[in-house]
């Protein structure tokens, strides 16, 4: 384990904290549509200001490609935090400028600096050298507690602590890397469902559970892909095209094992409320229609196949569960997990867009862990390790 907060010297009054948390919050109409990773990070931040340290605030917020884009800002965050730490919140952008150098050094105590999305500089994702230089001159000491984004090699992840000593792992991460650890050698069956919409990232992955888990389900987009793999024809379904080859491999090595959709929810227009919807076997799905959540048949054999497991890590939806016609897959797998949960089984939802579908179907309390970043947890537990935390444990300094 990385060094903690706890191995931080003990006398941190009017020392700079440049923490990088994980604000890669959704965003809805210019508001932050769920705080679950703004909440995430408080425990770290009280434990900051109890102890006199100023917290300077580093985070990406989507994927904006190294531009400025007022979409992705990260200044709607602000007033969320504020609201819940009860502090006041100063903001400055761009993250590595002049200005934002200037307002951390001018940071009032008991204040909080957060700065603009650091995914707005080219630097960010090439882990450039130079910026992770710059934005370390904002802190006395670094902090990582993003936790979801422990999984990428980016500058303000694993450039900053190669440049900023001490740095620490933050209460976040530590809770997290605690629940995964019992994932680690799982009780059996160990169930994994993989959905959602990253399936680049996520079907690489896959490939290191197919010895470690006894079931796979899956659903969402990465489902299209299988079923295309196997010859299905999926019309305008959401299909990683790049991946097909992939899949075929996975099925080939593993087929016993994978659960795929035998039915889905189709519609002409996903974004459109008077397009046709309608339930298909998955050999049916007609030119121009997609799929866009699991059916009634695979959502019964899924719940089935999970209430003999001991334990299931959950990362991505089932469906497009933010439209309540596309809800019911995922809604019934949160519904499964929770019950092998009260059976005693152990349960884990990986990820912001899963950890909001559990939410949204009143069930949040009803699994064992909810963790704030589903591909930094699926990198974890199929390998082992995190380019975010090994860059934490490689130097050991003093503060200046
Ligand atoms: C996440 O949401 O999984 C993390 O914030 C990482 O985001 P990314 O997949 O865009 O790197």
């Amino acid at each position: 384990m990385a060094r903690t907060l706890r191995d931080l010297p003990a006398d941190l009054a009017g020392r700079r904290a440049l923490v990088r948390v994980d604000y890669n919050v959704p965003l809805e109409a210019g508001e932050v549509a769920d705080a679950t990773r703004v909440e995430a990070s408080l425990p770290t931040l009280r434990w900051l200001l109890r102890r006199g340290a100023r917290p300077v605030l580093l985070s990406h917020l989507g994927r904006p490609g190294g531009r400025p884009h007022p979409a992705f800002s990260l200044a709607p965050v602000g007033p969320v935090l504020a609201g819940l730490l009860g502090v006041d919140v100063d903001f400055a952008a761009p993250c590595d400028g002049e200005s934002a150098l200037r307002a951390s050094r001018e940071l009032v105590a008991g204040r909080i600096l957060l700065l603009e999305n650091t995914r707005f500089l080219p630097g960010e994702a090439a882990n450039d050298r130079a910026l992770a230089e710059r934005l370390a001159r904002l802190g006395d000491f670094f902090v990582n507690d993003a936790f979801g984004t422990l999984h990428r090699a980016h500058a303000s992840t694993t450039g900053v602590p190669g440049q900023l000593h001490p740095s620490a792992a933050g209460l976040l991460v530590e809770r997290e890397l605690k629940a995964l650890g019992a994932l680690a050698d799982p009780p059996r069956p160990f169930a994994v469902a993989f959905g959602g919409a990253k399936i680049g990232d996520k079907i690489d992955l896959m490939r290191r559970f197919l010895e470690r888990a006894d079931c796979l389900l899956v659903g969402g987009a990465m489902a299209n892909t299988f079923l295309r793999a196997r010859g299905v024809d999926t019309g305008a379904s959401l299909v990683e095209e790049t991946a097909l080859d992939l899949a075929r491999s996975i099925l080939s090595e593993a087929e016993g094992k994978i659960r795929l959709p035998v039915d889905v929810t189709v519609t002409s227009r996903a974004g459109d409320p008077g397009a046709k919807v309608e339930e298909v076997p998955v050999d049916a799905i007609e030119p121009g229609m997609a799929a866009v959540d699991i059916g009634p048949a695979s959502r019964a054999r899924y719940a089935k196949s999970l209430r003999s497991c001991a334990s299931f890590f959950w990362n991505g939806p089932m469906g497009l569960f933010e439209d309540p016609r596309f809800a019911a897959g995922t809604f019934a797998l949160a519904e499964a997990a929770a019950e092998i949960t009260a059976a005693g089984a152990f349960t884990v939802i990986g990820g912001g867009d899963s950890a909001a579908a559990v939410r949204r179907a009143g069930l949040i309390g009803g699994v064992s862990h909810v963790c704030t970043g589903g591909g930094a947890a699926l990198e974890y537990l199929g390998s082992g390790r995190l380019p975010g935390l090994d860059a934490l444990s490689n130097r050991e300094r003093n503060m200046p």
